[in-house]
């Protein structure tokens, strides 16, 4: 699978993971929700109060949802509506039946169904119901006649109009209306007709009555509003308004029931109650299978003249109240509406949340993995090459510094030089390489440190450019140098070198034929500003953040390199606190500034002791390049005409071995041993002039070697070279430490080598020239040194007058061997330790004759010379005159 397609999958894993967990949780939060679905037979008033009162105590419970539907007094519509109900899935039934026998089959089936039914109002004509709930109409209806025969004394012509027809209310209303009346023989009805409970059946059904001549004076409707449509009927008429008017609802409202009788529109009325805080009450429990009674009942009251104003005073306090609970209910609803939304909104900027945080730690472990795997990638390639070029720094020697020694022989042809001329280049690039990787592994390990010394940036910068000069020429690529004089400056110079290196060659490479390189460094303030800017072919925008980055380099900008120039370049200024900037346009050109500390002060600092630095070394470098190895030895000839010295080569390399003696076979007596045991115990044995020793050695290291060298008495004036990679600058400390003398950097230059040599002789000899003249030494010896030679002296002192005393006697006493004494004494004095012996006494002598009256006869016996002639002799030619001349 491809990672893309994974990670998309595995974020969509995680949506619907968050999804279903939304759903659950809101599912439950909530309690069990319960839809109550209420079936109205007609749409009015006192329906729509009735649904309002339903509807607010819903609220109450919070998990019940009313489904109102209403049927218009329609017995078919109100069927399909109930089934309508069915099919959409009901816990229960509230219903107003609209006629009794019509309805009562599909009520039935709801309650065979197992929903439980509520019958309110009105009823069926079954006993398939779980509850009713309403008004006893029967009761109202006699209620109602008991007034009418009271306030007509027992006397007087009824017209009824009742209800619809087939309905509950209306038939009983009738029975129990008529059980009254017919108790008063002369309350007659003279009417009674059925209306379908609107104002307009009311009207329509008083036309009727008063066109057939009827006369009455009371009417008994089954609801105000067919009292009212009556009473309208009667003064449309312009009948006298003498007629008692009754009807049944008194609803409060305006224009309700309860205001016709406050205003004399209507006699009398009862009210018959709405109550659907009970019908809810009722619901719930059969819901919740709480105990409900079965039949409820409920009992209000008649309105007259009387007790109108009270209740509808009532009714006002009781719609003020309602209106407060709606009101508050609307809040209510409307903070939970926002609560819930802020709920969602939470959830979801949650759920939004963590699906962010988990995109962006998985793009992070992304990121962060792609940088280990490419880290991991570049490491281990960077450990091979690292290897690699350990490897490759041996036969680099081996093969470039023969080279250059060849390429300096007149007898060469132009062919030959040419070809050796290619083999030089191509070894230096190898050796760029080689080290550009062991730089960048050393930069990698933090383990890069600077030798810093003063030099004149200028002077540098003039040889550094000549290096170019040829490829700039042959590219027709101009190369300008602008360089402050004296710009002196405290720095690592093979780093600084390097820098510039890097920098000008990457600008001649990108720079086409005709094109400009100009190489310029300046003070500025407390820093120095090198620039080499081209007008080559740029570095695209996009790239150009990236242009220091090793993986950047490595991956893209190889071009036959390591790629690593640049990386090295900006660890290198940063090793001085410097910055690199670059600036670039593509086809105009790209400018690299360097900025450094004019006195730069490392983390890392190596400072040689001897004050002998990598500028001496590149100087010497540059000397010796200038001179052939003939004028190198003929120099060394000219200032050592006395026998050879001795120099002990210890390498595991037999390669290097042999290549150092054929180099320096020639002017010196060259021993080798392989390894830092053997090389131990030769130095001991032979005591040789000076030491050249690998530090990469099985076995004890040259560290080790030099440090055992320097240690030991006998051998601790000895100089020692160390070889050593160019790069591993911690050893250059350690090797000074150690008590090296000097490094030669691997791969190394035969003449560099001659002259290192040289020069450490000749330092060397120096000491030893004071020192036999008994003159303060330009050098002190060590202590090891002094100690050596003090010891010697006191010996010969000793044994002064000994003739027998010789340098056998010496050295046994100084537990040496003739050879160590012999080389050792050389070694510091110049002299061999006979001629020391000897010279000892003559200064004796010489100072007895001048202090005593003794004759030369017998100062030569107590200075240990057997013959006294032997002693004139000598005396002769060590003081240029006889021993008699320094008697007084
Ligand atoms: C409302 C209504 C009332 C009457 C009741 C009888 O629809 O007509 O006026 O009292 O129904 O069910």
């Amino acid at each position: 699978m491809k990672p893309i397609l994974k990670y998309k999958n595995k974020m969509s894993r995680v949506l619907f993971i968050a999804l279903i967990t939304m759903t659950f949780f809101s599912c439950k939060s909530n309690h069990k929700k319960y839809t109550i679905g209420v079936s109205q037979c007609s749409v009015d008033i006192w329906r729509e109060k009735l649904i309002d009162e339903l509807t607010l105590s819903s609220y109450a419970y919070g998990n019940i949802e009313l489904k109102v539907v209403s049927s218009k007094d329609d017995d078919r519509l109100q069927m399909q509506q109930i089934n309508q109900l069915m099919s959409e899935g009901i816990d229960l039934l509230i219903v107003s039946p609209n006629q009794i026998n019509t309805i009562s089959s599909v009520v039935d089936s709801v309650y065979d169904s197992g929903i439980p039914v509520i019958l309110f109002d009105r009823k069926t004509n079954s006993d398939k119901y779980t509850a009713f709930m309403g008004a006893d109409n029967y009761g109202i209806g006699k209620v109602m006649g008991e007034y009418a025969a009271s306030s007509m004394k027992g006397q007087g012509r009824i017209v009824e109009i009742m209800g619809l027809s087939g309905s509950s209310p209306a038939i009983e209303r009738q029975r129990g209306f008529d059980d009254i009346v017919k108790k008063f023989p002369n309350i007659e009805i003279v009417a009674a007709r059925n209306g379908d409970w609107t104002e307009k059946s009311g009207e329509e059904v008083m036309e009727e009555i008063l066109k057939e001549g009827v006369s009455f004076n009371c009417v008994f409707a089954h609801n105000d509003r067919m009292a009212n449509g009556a009473r309208t009927s009667i003064k449309k008429k312009g009948l006298r308004d003498s007629i008692m008017y009754i009807g049944i609802d008194a609803l409060s409202n305006d224009g309700g029931g309860m205001q016709k009788v406050m205003n004399g529109e209507l006699t009398a009325t009862y009210i018959y109650p709405t109550r659907g805080d009970l019908l809810m009450q009722l619901a719930v429990n059969i819901l919740n299978g709480k105990p409900f009674q079965r039949d409820n009942y409920l009992k209000t009251s008649i309105v007259t003249d009387e007790n109108v104003e009270a209740l509808l005073m009532q009714a006002d306090e009781m719609k003020y109240q309602r209106s407060r609970i709606l009101d508050l209910q609307g809040k209510i609803n409307q903070y939970l509406a926002q609560y819930s939304h802020q709920q969602v909104y939470a959830f979801l900027a949650g759920i939004i949340i963590l699906l962010s945080l988990i995109y962006l730690i998985t793009a992070y472990r992304n990121a962060v993995k792609k940088r280990m795997l490419m880290e991991e990638s570049f490491n281990s390639k960077l450990n091979f090459f690292t290897n690699i070029s350990h490897e490759l720094r041996t036969p680099l020697t081996l093969i470039g510094d023969p080279v250059e020694d060849m390429i300096d022989d007149e007898n060469l042809t132009v062919k030959q030089r040419n070809v050796l001329q290619i083999v030089r280049r191509n070894v230096n690039i190898l050796m760029r390489l080689v080290n550009e990787i062991l730089d960048f592994r050393k930069i990698q390990s933090g383990k890069m440190t600077m030798t810093l010394s003063d030099f004149d940036l200028d002077t540098y910068m003039r040889q550094w450019i000549t290096v170019f000069e040829a490829s700039a020429e042959k590219k027709k690529v101009k190369l300008n140098l602008d360089v402050d004089d004296k710009l002196s400056v405290r720095a690592d110079v093979y780093k600084v070198e390097r820098i510039c290196y890097n920098l000008l060659s990457n600008a001649i490479k990108y720079t086409k034929e005709g094109g400009t390189v100009n190489f310029s460094a300046h003070k500025e303030g407390e820093n120095y500003r090198i620039q080499v800017a081209d007008t080559g072919v740029g570095i695209p925008k996009g790239e150009l953040p990236q242009i220091f980055d090793k993986f950047f380099q490595a991956e893209k900008h190889t071009h036959g390199g390591t790629g690593l120039g640049l990386a090295i370049v900006k660890a290198f200024v940063e090793l001085h606190k410097g910055k690199v900037e670059v600036e670039s346009e593509e086809g105009k050109g790209t400018t690299f500034t360097v900025t450094m500390p004019l006195i730069a002060i490392g983390d890392n600092v190596v400072v040689a002791p001897d004050a002998r630095t990598e500028t001496e070394e590149t100087a010497e470098t540059s000397s010796a390049s200038e001179l052939s190895t003939k004028v190198i030895v003929d120099n060394m000839t000219a200032a050592d005409n006395s026998e050879k010295m001795s120099i002990l080569i210890v390498d595991d390399n037999i390669d290097i071995r042999a290549y150092i003696m054929a180099i320096a076979g020639e002017y010196y007596n060259v021993s080798q041993a392989e390894n830092g045991e053997k090389g131990l115990s030769m130095a001991f044995k032979e005591v040789p002039d000076l030491i050249i020793c690998d530090i990469m050695m099985p076995g004890i290291d040259g560290l080790e070697f030099c440090k055992k060298i320097k240690e030991d008495m006998i051998t601790c004036h000895i100089p020692v070279i160390l070889l050593t990679a160019r790069t591993l600058d911690e050893q250059r400390a350690e090797g000074y430490e150690s008590g090296a003398d000097a490094y030669i950097t691997k791969p190394f230059n035969s003449k560099v080598l001659l002259v290192r040599i040289k020069n450490l002789i000749d330092n060397r000899k120096r000491l030893k020239y004071v020192y036999s003249n008994t003159e303060k030494p330009v050098e002190e010896p060590s202590d090891n040194d002094a100690a050596f030679l003090a010891n010697f002296k006191k010996i010969i002192n000793k044994h002064l007058a000994d003739s027998e005393f010789n340098v056998e006697t010496a050295s046994a006493e100084m537990g040496l061997s003739r050879v160590q004494l012999y080389r050792k004494v050389k070694a510091l004095t110049g002299s061999t330790p006979v001629e020391i012996i000897k010279i000892t006494r003559l200064k004796q002598a010489e100072v007895m004759l001048r202090t005593s009256e003794k004759t030369v006869a017998e100062v030569a016996y107590l200075v240990g010379f057997s013959s006294p002639s032997y002693f004139s002799k000598c005396y002769k030619e060590y003081f240029g005159k006889l021993p008699g001349a320094a008697h007084k």
